[in-house]
């Protein structure tokens, strides 16, 4: 059985990958293909309740190193009980965040640096690198409108509480975004940066061209 691809979608709070991610899974199953979709921190039920414990912002006071832990531990439960399993059955796998994710938030935004992180990595991932990573990066300013919008939105509606990364300061958004930039500059060949104010189809777009490329060259490996 050819192993599937691993495809990580990155971004800050409100870069729209929930939507974007929704949309290329409907591309992908309308030509046959049958990707799971996934995200972290969650996906499984011990992520789930991890999840819950690191953005619920009554946990303001976790330490970071116990956050990224924590992101640590949830990665690698989902790793072996829906990533790998997945991937060894041929299918595609689409993450919303992954190790970038903790390199930009805890590394970056948490200033633990990125060493730390990326030996951490090693470590628990093994050598499980995503095939392809699209990093949805539109301006800050819209970015953290969004995330705001959302946040009230929803803490309307459901009273649900996963505010604690949203409360944070621009400087610490600020530290995030500069991180991916440098991930992306270190790791151009897995990393496509989907930049500026697109629509959601412009965005949609670009996601389709930069996966169909990755397909092609990979073509032998996906479960059709
Ligand atoms: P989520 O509600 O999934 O946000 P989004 O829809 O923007 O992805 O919340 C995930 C939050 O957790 C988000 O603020 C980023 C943060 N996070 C980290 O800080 N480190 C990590 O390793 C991961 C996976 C997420």
């Amino acid at each position: 059985m050819p192993r599937g691809l691993f495809i990580t979608l990155e971004g800050l709070d409100g870069s729209g990958k929930t939507t974007q991610i929704k949309r290329l899974a409907a591309w992908m199953q309308k030509r046959g293909m049958n990707p799971l979709v996934t995200r972290q921190p969650g996906g499984t039920p011990t992520g789930d309740r991890i999840r819950a414990l690191i953005l619920d912002s009554g946990s303001a006071a976790i330490a970071p190193m116990t956050e990224m832990a924590l992101m640590f531990a949830d990665r690698a439960q989902a790793i072996a009980e829906i990533i790998e399993p997945a991937l060894a059955a041929g299918r595609i796998v689409l993450c919303d965040r992954f190790t970038d994710s903790t390199e930009a938030y805890q590394g970056g935004g948490r200033e633990i640096g990125s060493e730390i992180v990326l030996a951490l990595h090693r470590l628990v991932c093994g050598d499980l690198e995503p095939d392809l990573t699209l990093l949805l990066l539109p301006s800050l300013e819209s970015s953290l409108e969004r995330a705001r919008r959302r946040n009230d939105r929803q803490a309307a509606h459901d009273g649900k509480d996963e505010n604690r990364f949203e409360q944070e300061q621009e400087a610490f958004y600020r530290r995030v975004w500069q991180k991916y930039h440098e991930i992306a500059a270190r790791e151009p060949q897995r990393v496509v940066i989907i930049e500026g104010n697109l629509t959601i189809d412009e965005m949609h777009e670009q996601i389709i061209e930069a996966v169909s490329e990755r397909l092609v060259a990979s073509e032998s490996a996906i479960e059709r």
